[in-house]
């Protein structure tokens, strides 16, 4: 499918699937939207909810740009914390589109895209002193552990265009990949996808979503 590169409202530039007018970030504003959903509603929650912990397992579904593995690398509440990142990706983008996404511009930061990109996938390699990565080339539904992970982030194309992504056998995938008292966020704060976590077992919340979106979702799996 033909992907190109878009600027969003916030000035940052993200990827579009032309043939599904679709995505990877929010058109409002892409860094705002991840900042948002995965720092601030999921990682920082986390954080603060469970102060003592010096080692976390953050899983994302959706590599894609690696924006959220960057921001999660270099977020100052995490800088105590040895962070180990799983990222899925079936689908990873060219070095050429990292160039013209100019991500590098944003962040004054040692670690570079360049570095997220190149590292060659399913091998664990260290980053920086508190943060390794494990790009993982792979299918969702490839998803096979158990309660590893205790914060997820939920970044699959939307339900419109990807609606075996937001089922019930997914969730239930997930669950069982995560920690209990383990949190996934999501952008998507779809009635249908709630009810298909409820059903899995998660507590789930209905939060304030980022600029240009009225709500995302936060949800828990109960200790
Ligand atoms: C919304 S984008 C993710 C954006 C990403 N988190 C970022 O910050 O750039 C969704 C990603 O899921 C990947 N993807 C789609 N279907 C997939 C599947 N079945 N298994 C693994 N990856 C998939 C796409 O290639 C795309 O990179």
């Amino acid at each position: 499918m033909k992907r190109s590169i878009i600027t969003t409202a916030d000035g940052s530039k993200t990827i579009q699937i032309e043939e599904w007018s679709e995505q990877y970030h929010s058109v409002h504003g892409a860094l705002q939207e991840a900042k948002h959903v995965y720092i601030k509603m999921g990682l920082h929650q986390f954080l603060k909810d469970n102060p003592n912990h010096k080692q976390l397992s953050v899983l994302e579904l959706g590599f894609g740009t690696g924006l959220n593995a960057m921001l999660t690398a270099i977020d100052e509440m995490t800088q105590h914390t040895l962070i180990s990142y799983h990222g899925i990706e079936a689908y990873p983008i060219s070095l050429k589109e990292l160039e013209a996404l100019d991500y590098n511009a944003l962040f004054d930061s040692t670690i570079t895209f360049n570095q997220l990109h190149e590292i060659p996938w399913n091998q664990i390699h260290k980053i920086s002193s508190n943060f390794q990565l494990n790009k993982r080339k792979e299918f969702f539904s490839e998803l096979s552990e158990s309660k590893l992970f205790d914060v997820v982030y939920f970044d699959a194309f939307g339900p419109r265009v990807q609606p075996d992504l937001w089922t019930t056998d997914m969730f239930e995938r997930v669950y069982k990949a995560m920690r209990p008292n383990g949190i996934l966020v999501t952008y998507s704060a779809k009635g249908s996808v709630r009810r298909s976590m409820q059903e899995v077992g998660f507590v789930v919340e209905r939060l304030p979503g980022p600029p240009g979106k009225r709500e995302m979702l936060r949800a828990s799996r109960p200790a």
